[in-house]
């Protein structure tokens, strides 16, 4: 079992350079790691915890990568109560009704299945950060500490 599944979402490839870049120092710091650029449902059994970075595309929809993770967890629920989870949502507040929809969507229907939420959702605003990855810098630090107080329980 890896010890964090990092599931992706992504149209133009920001979220893939987050997620690489989060996965590089979760590694650094001595856990395994997978990123899955093209997760199912049945990725979530594959680890006790699960990084979802997604962005937002059309006006509020998930990327076609990791629509069809919030579709198979529509049409077929999973009780997630053993799951930790976090999310990234990359954005732009340019879009104000439907700023970061993607990962909200994602961040909602987890908890509704009983995950249990490690950190607040990190916005990364595209009209902030023209590079992505440097949004998430200061939320790293955290969430290696997170992720050891988390993997230490169990
Ligand atoms: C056609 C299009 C639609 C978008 N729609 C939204 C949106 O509804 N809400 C939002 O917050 N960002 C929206 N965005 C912004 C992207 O989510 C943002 O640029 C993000 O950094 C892209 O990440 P990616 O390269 O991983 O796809 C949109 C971008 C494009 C090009």
């Amino acid at each position: 079992m890896t010890d964090l599944m990092v599931l992706v979402g992504s149209v133009y490839g920001g979220s893939v350079e987050v997620a690489e870049r989060v996965a590089e120092a979760v590694e650094a710091a001595g856990f395994s790691v997978e990123v899955n650029e093209a997760p199912t449902r049945a990725d979530l059994a594959k680890s006790l915890v699960v990084l979802i970075v997604t962005s937002t595309t059309g006006s509020g929809e998930l990327p076609e990568t990791i629509q069809p993770l919030y579709e198979q967890l529509q049409e077929q629920p999973l009780g997630l109560s053993h799951l930790g989870y976090a999310v990234i949502a990359l954005g732009d507040s340019s879009y104000d009704q439907t700023y970061c929809a993607g990962g909200l969507l994602l961040d909602e229907q987890l908890a509704d299945l009983g995950a249990q939420a490690l950190m607040p959702v990190l916005k990364i605003d595209a009209l902030e950060h023209f590079q992505p990855a440097e949004g998430v810098s200061g939320w790293l630090d955290n969430w290696l500490g997170v992720l050891k107080k988390f993997s230490q329980k169990d």
